[in-house]
């Protein structure tokens, strides 16, 4: 996948493009993605910290709940773009989010941890950006952001999200500026104890 994705990389941004400060924000399009199938629970709860503080920005957000949405898994059929330019030929709502991404100037994942690693949704949505690879679609240069929360104290334990985040987004060309690893919250509200709420608003001052 590496030389597909090395060749599909013709444009990126340099570093830093996408950073702003309060006083001189560059106005940008941020696709939000979250995770949890629980409606207002402590991940949905930073996305909706994050994105009070990135609209108070002036920045235009679009928030796909995938962890209630229907989206398969990739299959590696390889035949990516090649019907009515569909991202994925098993249509499913996948297809529905893909021309955001391609529009995204960031792109910011929400998520809690499931057996120690991403829900089987959003890890299917991720599975399927592996169509802009095939598709030879040039998404490079993004900005990028992670929340993520556990019940697990151990910080480590959501190595299992941070990890492929960190390696995806190096694959793609794509810039983090934040993580907010959240550990030792399991009932919802448990996360109004901890300081994710304001780091959440944080990583969108960041953007
Ligand atoms: C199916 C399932 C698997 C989970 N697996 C883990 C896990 O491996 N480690 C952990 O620390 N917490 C685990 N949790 C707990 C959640 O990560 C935790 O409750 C989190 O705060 C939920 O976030 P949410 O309210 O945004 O859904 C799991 C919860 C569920 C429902």
């Amino acid at each position: 996948m590496k030389e597909k994705v090395s060749a599909m990389l013709s444009v990126f941004s340099a570093p830093g493009e996408y950073r702003g400060s309060r006083k001189n924000i560059m106005k940008k399009k941020i696709l939000v993605i979250t995770g949890s199938p629980r409606r207002h629970g402590n991940s949905w709860a930073m996305t909706d910290a994050f994105i009070e503080t990135a609209e108070a920005n002036g920045h235009s957000i679009t928030r796909f709940d995938v962890g209630l949405s229907k989206i398969g898994g990739c299959v590696a059929c390889e035949k990516c773009f090649s019907k009515e330019n569909q991202a994925c030929v098993y249509n499913d709502d996948f297809n529905k989010i893909a021309p955001f991404i391609q529009e995204a100037d960031a792109v910011v994942f929400s998520t809690p941890l499931y057996w120690y690693s991403f829900p089987g949704q959003i890890k299917n949505f991720i599975d399927k950006i592996y169509s802009f690879v095939v598709g030879q679609k040039d998404i490079a240069g993004k900005a990028c952001g992670l929340m993520a929360c556990c019940e697990d104290h151990d910080i480590s334990a959501l190595d299992g999200i941070r990890f492929p985040y960190e390696k995806t987004i190096g694959l793609l060309k794509w810039e983090s500026v934040g993580e907010v690893l959240i550990p030792g919250v399991f009932h919802k509200g448990e996360i109004n104890a901890t300081d994710g709420l304001q780091r959440a608003s944080a990583l969108a001052d960041a953007l």
